[in-house]
């Protein structure tokens, strides 16, 4: 198909997800990479959807309540992550890489690999067979990863709010999804970012801002 030429500039979606484990402050940093990256986009006519695992659908939502406040076994807790995943993946984000927009993802696959595989213990193989499954070839095309000591992390959260199935798990825990989650940034071939988290906001904030400057937009 050719373009009119009035269509956008021709930039392609992107798909960016953030990751840490809980309490390494990630959230905030979401917001305001978003803001950002929606301005950044405005010039050529593109927008950011800025969306969340679990969640991102009413189904996924649904499925979030499930799994942070329920115990269960550690594989159904797996697949139903993987099955939030699907619906957000079909509903929510490859129509919008489709139409050339950005994602912005708190969380995605990234998670599950460090919580459901370094946390709980659940086989890499599984995970991976259903990635592929879920998935297809769709992968993040950058994650920034949150790192931070979970003593720190703990302390962060400690009386922030009353804690779900998660943040109630112990530091022994969170040492494995860290070292899960810094394995594979290593494994990454440079999609994954890590960000040091012990630093002050307005550090990362800077840091941020040269991720952002990398990723080539319009204008920056
Ligand atoms: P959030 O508080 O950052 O939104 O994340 C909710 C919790 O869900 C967090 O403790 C990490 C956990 N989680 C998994 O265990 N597996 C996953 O695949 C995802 C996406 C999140």
């Amino acid at each position: 198909m050719t373009q009119s030429p009035n269509a956008p500039a021709a930039v392609s979606g992107k798909f960016v997800t953030f990751e840490g484990i809980d309490g390494a402050g990630k959230s905030t940093h979401v917001n305001a990479f978003v803001v950002a990256l929606r301005q950044g986009l405005a010039t050529v006519g593109r927008d950011v959807v800025a969306t969340r695992e679990p969640g991102g659908t009413p189904l996924g939502e649904a499925l979030r309540k499930l799994v942070l406040d329920e115990s269960m076994d550690i594989e159904t807790e797996a697949l139903l992550m993987f099955a939030g995943r699907r619906e957000h993946l079909v509903k929510v984000i490859e129509p919008a890489l489709a139409r050339g927009d950005w994602v912005v993802s708190d969380r995605f696959t990234d998670a599950t690999f460090a919580y459901q595989g370094g946390g709980r213990g659940l086989s890499r193989d599984k995970l991976s067979i259903l990635e592929r499954w879920v998935q297809g070839t769709r992968q993040p095309d950058l994650t920034i990863l949150f790192d931070l000591d979970p003593a720190i992390a703990a302390a962060r959260l400690a009386g922030a709010r009353a804690p779900d199935k998660f943040e109630r798990e112990s530091a022994a825990f969170f040492t494995r999804v860290r070292e899960e989650y810094l394995r594979r940034a290593e494994e990454s071939g440079g999609r994954i970012v890590l960000i040091d988290a012990a630093q002050s906001i307005d550090a990362i904030a800077g840091q941020l801002a040269d991720v952002f400057a990398r990723l080539g937009l319009p204008g920056h």
